[in-house]
Formats: structure tokens, C-alpha cells, sequence
């Protein structure tokens, strides 16, 4: 169900108590659709009016200088409700840390904390940079360092100023967060208002010494993630990330399960976060927590952080099953021998993988191996820095105008050349065909493990040269299986034991 901005707030609060305390329950789930969905339908059936006006006649800014008014931050849709922001009107993280003490260290490890000075980010905008003559700075550090963007004129030289420290995805930067345009490419309203000294968040009956609060729907739905976590190629259109999209078309959405539900919980699982957000807040049923975990174990490793690495192995587990269908139960020496693998998304809120098209990797490693050990077949080993050739792997390839793969330079990007990532709720299955060797006798075992990366070793090579990052390849799942392998002579003797068998049976039923 969809509550928009005009919902008024006392029908919202009702569906933030829902959203808090039932929302593990199927039922009041439903019960609560339909009972909402009778309320709504009125408001509902105005805006459906309103918003279908807007299709018939959609609306196209004409000047240059139309456009920028509305784009301020060309390429990126980054608005400031007309404000003209500069650094003071933001706090630092560390002043809230003062109180909330327990979410800035959550929030500090996360991988939205490094935004900036992820090394891997760094080195391919300075590339973007160069490659476009600046033309799309604004569009990175929109979603990279959203109060550099709009409060600090940064752009890729400010890195070589050797000015490490703009502030990454930071408390100021979501709570200042006041509305969005859009979906995609950082359409957030960024809008601090240090007078008042407000801030926006979930709860409508927050009380702080320090600060006043603000209820925002926004701030409990996915739409709020969505400025970010969809990039269109800014001059072009081509979808390049669209975790959201992918989210917005699955089960999950229907079902009420937003990004926070999975990414604001201590981990995988956990749905009860008992507590209080501030030392001096109210104590609450659920607090929602900042670790943000996603995939990137290597980026935590990267920054000496091995809890959090962990923490991200641990949403990888959760997230895929590996198993092996229609596995015959003997083989034939010498012969041809074809194994299905089936693997399963069972626990991400979209595809798997999703995000980082360049990078992002999920892939079988598939392997027999003969009762002395002797491997007699494996697909999906890596080879110089990248999964060999023919490995079967759940990844996007971009392409350029002329067809031709792009790994890197994703300002080049002008279409999709193949999607073969696993969907929400759904299932890949993969084949292999092996021959057997004829001078086998007994048992062989077939493994299939389940790696993710979130890019390869290859890039970071390229990137930032050898030896300075390692990628931290994640075995999310695995299984094995032994099938045994039977000579022709003694298959065909079983086979003709069951034939006297069945007429013996046959003659006594005549
Ligand atoms: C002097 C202590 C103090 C400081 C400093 C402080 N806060 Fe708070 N804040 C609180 C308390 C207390 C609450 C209410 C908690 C509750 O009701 O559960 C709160 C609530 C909030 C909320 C929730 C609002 C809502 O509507 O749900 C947000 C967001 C927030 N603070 C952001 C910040 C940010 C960002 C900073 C740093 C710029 C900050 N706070 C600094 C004490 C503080
Ligand atoms: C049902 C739970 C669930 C929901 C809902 C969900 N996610 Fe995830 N998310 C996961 C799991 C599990 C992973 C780890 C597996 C993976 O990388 O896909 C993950 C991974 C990610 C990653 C890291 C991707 C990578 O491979 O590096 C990002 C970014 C992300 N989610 C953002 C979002 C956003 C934004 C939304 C809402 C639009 C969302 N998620 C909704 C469970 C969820
Ligand atoms: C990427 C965006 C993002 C960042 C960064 C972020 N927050 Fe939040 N915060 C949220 C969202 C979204 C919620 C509400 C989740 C919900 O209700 O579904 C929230 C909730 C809160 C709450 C209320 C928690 C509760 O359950 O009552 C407080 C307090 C808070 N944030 C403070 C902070 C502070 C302090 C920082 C920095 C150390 C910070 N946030 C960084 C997005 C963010
Ligand atoms: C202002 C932009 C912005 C907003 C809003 C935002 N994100 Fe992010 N998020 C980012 C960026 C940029 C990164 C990647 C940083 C990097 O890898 O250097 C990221 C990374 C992440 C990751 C880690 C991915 C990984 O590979 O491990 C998760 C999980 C995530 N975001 C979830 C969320 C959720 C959930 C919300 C909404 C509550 C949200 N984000 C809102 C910009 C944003
Ligand atoms: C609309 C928001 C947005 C824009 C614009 C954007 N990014 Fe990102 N970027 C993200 C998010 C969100 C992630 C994390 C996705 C994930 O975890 O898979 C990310 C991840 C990355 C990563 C992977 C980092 C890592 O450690 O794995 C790199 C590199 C990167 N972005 C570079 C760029 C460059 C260069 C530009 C400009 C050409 C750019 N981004 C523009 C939102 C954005």
C-alpha cells in the first residue's frame, strides 16, 4: 500500500503503528490494507485526477535558464526549496553523537560513512571527471557528498586540494531531507533550517532538548532511499542501478516490507530492536539501527573494520540457496553427464545482486572431483582477477553506442547488454555438462558454492593499481552431493535382474 505526502498525518501515525509493531504478521498486514484502503479510497481517487492531469499535459521546462532554476545542480535533480545553503547550516556528526551515542557508532561504520573517501569511488570519478570535462561531478557527488554538493561548490578538483574530509551520506544529510521530485538521480529536497533547528524523522512524538523534530512519512518508506539508490545515466537515460525499481516491483512492496525493514535491523533476521535512539529519548518497542549493512564486506575490510565485514557476510548468507534438481543417482563412465544448479533469492528485497553494475558479481564455482581426489571438472574459478570464461555468474553488462562491453567507464554506458541477475523471490538454474572418465570406479562428489564480490580483483588492480586492496570474495552458500558411477556391464546387469523381477511379478498376477 502507498500513503503519499497528502495523507494526513493521524491516518500516516496509524499506519506507522501498523508499520512498527505488526509488521511481521501477514494478517494485520492485510487487515490493515484493507481497512486503510477503505479510508484512503476517497484521497486515493483525487489524486489519481491530479496525477493523471499531469500525464496528459506533461510539463517540459523551455529556457535554459527554466532549467536552471529547477535544476540548480545540473545533472543531478538535487533541489534546496530555493535556499542557498552553505556549510554552518550543518551540524557535524559529532555533535549528535552527544546523545546518540549508540546510532553514531552504527552509522560511522557504515559504508554510506565512506561515501567519500572510498578509495574505489574515488579513483573512477576522478576518471568520470576527467573523461567529461567536469560535466559530471554535480551528478556524482550528488548521492557521494550531498552537503559538498550543495553547501561547498565541490568538485573532483577539490580532491586533488588534498581536502580528504567532505562529508559522506551523514545525519544532516537525511534529516534534512524534506521532500523528494523524483526517484532517481538524487531528486531529494535538501533543506536544513537551522532557525528552527529541525529535524526531520519517524516518529511524531519525539522530544529532544536539543533540537525540535519533524514526522516525515518519507523517512519509513523506501521512496526516501530511492533518490539514490536508482541512477540513470544523466545525459542519456540508460538504467545503470535501479535497486529501487527492482524493489518496487517485487512482492516485497506489496507486502509493506520497505528498505528500512532489512537495512535499519541489528542483522538478517532480527526484526526487535528494543531501546532508546537518544540517552535522554523515551524507551521504545523497535529503534531503528544505522549499520545500513549491504554487500561490501571488502570496502569494511578495507577500512579495518572486521565486525562490520562480518556483519555484511552474514546479509549475503541470508540472501540466496544453492541446491542441485534432477540429480540422477549413478553415472556411466566415459559418457557425457549433464548437472542442473538451482539458486534461489530468497532473502534480498531485489535483485541479487543489485547496485554497482560494474562491480557487483554472484557466481556458481562448480566442481567434481573423483573418489582419490583428482578433479576431473570445475567451471567458475578465478583467473587474473576476474571469474574464467564461462563461469555462470548473476551480473549486468553494460554496453556502449556501438555494442561493445563497458567494464569501467560507465559514462560511456548506452545501453543493457544482459541482465542475468536472480529476482526477488525468484530462481536461476544453471547447467553443466561434464564427461565422465572411463576409468572411474565408485563414488564422485560435485560441489557448487555460491561466491559474491563486489567487484573484482581486476578493477581494483586497474583502479588503484596492484596490491592495494584486496577483494574479499564471500562464499554465501554451498552444496555437494556424491553420485555414484557404475560401469555399463554392471548397470546392464541390474537392468536385466529388473526385467526377470517384473515378468516373475507379471506371471504371478496372470
Ligand atoms: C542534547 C541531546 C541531543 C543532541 C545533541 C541531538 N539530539 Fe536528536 N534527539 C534527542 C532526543 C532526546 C530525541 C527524542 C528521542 C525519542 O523520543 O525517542 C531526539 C530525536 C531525534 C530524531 C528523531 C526525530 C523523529 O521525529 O523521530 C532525529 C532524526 C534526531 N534526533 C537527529 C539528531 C541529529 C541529526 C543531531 C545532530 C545534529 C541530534 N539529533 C542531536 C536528543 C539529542
Ligand atoms: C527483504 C529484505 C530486503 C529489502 C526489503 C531490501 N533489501 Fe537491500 N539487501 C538485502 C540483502 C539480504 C542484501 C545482501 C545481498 C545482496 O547484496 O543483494 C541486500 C543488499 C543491498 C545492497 C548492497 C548491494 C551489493 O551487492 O553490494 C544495497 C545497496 C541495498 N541492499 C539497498 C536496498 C534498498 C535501497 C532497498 C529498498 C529499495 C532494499 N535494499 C530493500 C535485503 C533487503
Ligand atoms: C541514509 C540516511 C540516514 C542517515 C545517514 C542517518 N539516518 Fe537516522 N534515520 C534514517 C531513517 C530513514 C530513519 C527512520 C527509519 C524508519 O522509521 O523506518 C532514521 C531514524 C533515526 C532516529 C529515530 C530512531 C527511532 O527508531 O526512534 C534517530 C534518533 C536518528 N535517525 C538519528 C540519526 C543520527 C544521529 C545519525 C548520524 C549519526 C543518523 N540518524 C544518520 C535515515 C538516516
Ligand atoms: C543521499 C543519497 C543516499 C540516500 C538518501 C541513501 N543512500 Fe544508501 N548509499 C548511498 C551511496 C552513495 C552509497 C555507496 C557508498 C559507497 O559505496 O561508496 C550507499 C550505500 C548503501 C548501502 C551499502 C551497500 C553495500 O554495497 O554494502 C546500503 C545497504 C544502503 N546504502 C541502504 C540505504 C537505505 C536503506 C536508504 C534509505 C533508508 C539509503 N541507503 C539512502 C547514498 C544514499
Ligand atoms: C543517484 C545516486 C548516485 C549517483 C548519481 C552516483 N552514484 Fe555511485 N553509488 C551510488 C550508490 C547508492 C552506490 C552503492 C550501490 C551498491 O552498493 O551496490 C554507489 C556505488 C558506487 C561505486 C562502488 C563503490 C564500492 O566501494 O563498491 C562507485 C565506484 C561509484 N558509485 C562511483 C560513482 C561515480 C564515478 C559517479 C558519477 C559518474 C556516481 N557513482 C554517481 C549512488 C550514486
Amino acid at each position: 500500500m502507498h500513503i503519499n505526502n497528502n495523507t494526513p498525518a493521524w491516518l500516516a501515525s496509524i499506519n506507522c503503528c501498523f508499520q512498527r509493531y505488526n509488521s511481521t504478521s501477514l494478517f494485520h498486514l492485510t487487515i490493515r490494507s484493507i481497512v486503510l484502503g477503505l479510508i484512503l479510497l476517497p484521497v486515493g481517487l483525487a489524486n489519481a485526477e491530479t496525477k493523471l492531469h499531469k500525464w496528459v499535459k506533461p510539463y517540459k521546462p523551455v529556457s535554459q535558464e527554466e532549467i536552471k532554476q529547477q535544476m540548480p545542480f545540473y545533472p543531478s535533480r538535487t533541489t534546496t526549496n530555493g535556499q542557498t545553503l552553505t556549510p554552518e547550516m550543518f551540524e557535524p556528526a559529532e555533535v549528535c553523537k552527544g546523545c546518540h551515542s549508540e546510532i553514531y557508532q552504527q552509522w560511522e561504520k557504515s559504508v554510506m560513512a565512506h561515501s567519500w573517501e572510498d578509495p574505489i569511488y574515488r579513483a573512477l570519478f576522478k576518471r568520470a571527471s576527467a573523461a567529461t570535462d567536469a560535466k559530471v561531478d554535480n551528478f556524482c557527488i550528488a548521492c557521494h557528498s550531498p552537503i559538498g554538493m550543495t553547501s561547498m561548490n565541490a568538485t573532483a578538483a577539490t580532491l586533488d586540494e588534498n581536502d580528504d574530509d567532505l562529508p559522506g551520506v551523514n545525519c544532516e544529510v537525511c534529516h534534512n531531507i524534506r521532500g523528494i521530485t523524483g526517484n532517481d538521480n538524487g531528486a531529494y529536497i535538501l533543506s536544513p533550517n537551522r532557525e528552527k533547528h529541525i529535524k526531520v524523522g519517524p516518529r511524531n512524538d519525539a522530544n529532544s532538548p536539543y533540537h525540535k523534530t519533524e514526522f516525515s512519512d518519507l523517512q519509513t518508506k523506501s521512496e526516501f532511499c530511492s533518490v539514490c539508490h536508482n541512477v540513470s545515466h544523466p545525459f542519456n537515460s540508460t538504467p545503470i542501478e535501479r535497486t529501487y525499481d527492482e524493489w518496487q516491483e517485487s512482492a516485497y512492496n506489496e507486502q509493506g516490507v520497505q528498505c528500512q525493514d532489512c537495512h535499519m535491523t541489528p542483522g538478517p533476521g532480527q526484526n526487535a530492536n528494543p531501546g532508546k535512539s537518544a540517552i535522554m529519548g523515551k524507551e521504545r518497542e523497535h529503534i531503528f539501527s544505522h549499520e545500513f549493512t549491504g554487500g561490501n564486506s571488502t570496502l569494511h575490510q578495507y577500512f579495518n573494520d572486521h565486525d562490520s565485514a562480518e556483519l555484511a557476510r552474514e546479509m549475503l548468507r541470508s540472501a540466496a540457496t544453492i541446491e542441485f534438481v534432477e540429480l540422477s543417482e549413478t553415472l556411466s563412465p566415459g559418457q557425457l553427464a549433464t548437472v542442473k544448479v538451482k539458486v534461489a533469492n530468497v532473502g534480498a528485497g531485489h535483485k541479487l545482486p543489485t547496485g554497482f553494475p560494474e562491480g557487483r558479481e554472484v557466481w556458481v564455482d562448480f566442481s567434481v572431483n573423483t573418489p582419490t581426489n583428482r578433479q576431473i571438472y570445475r567451471s567458475g574459478a578465478v583467473v587474473d582477477g576476474h571469474t574464467e570464461s564461462g563461469t555462470r555468474n548473476f551480473k549486468v553488462t553494460l554496453g556502449d553506442a556501438n555494442g561493445n562491453v563497458v567494464d569501467l567507464n560507465v559514462w560511456e554506458v548506452d545501453r543493457v547488454l544482459s541482465d542475468t541477475r536472480i529476482l526477488p523471490n525468484g530462481y536461476s538454474i544453471v547447467e553443466y555438462t561434464f564427461l565422465v572418465p572411463d576409468d572411474i570406479d565408485g563414488e564422485i562428489t560435485l560441489n557448487a558454492t555460491l561466491n559474491y564480490w563486489p567487484f573484482s580483483q581486476q578493477l581494483v588492480d586497474e583502479l588503484l593499481g596492484k596490491d592495494k586492496l584486496t577483494v574479499d570474495i564471500v562464499e554465501m552458500t554451498s552444496v555437494s552431493a556424491k553420485v555414484s558411477v557404475a560401469k555399463e556391464e554392471s548397470k546392464k546387469i541390474a537392468t536385466i535382474k529388473k526385467l526377470v523381477v517384473l515378468k516373475l511379478l507379471l506371471e504371478m498376477y496372470k
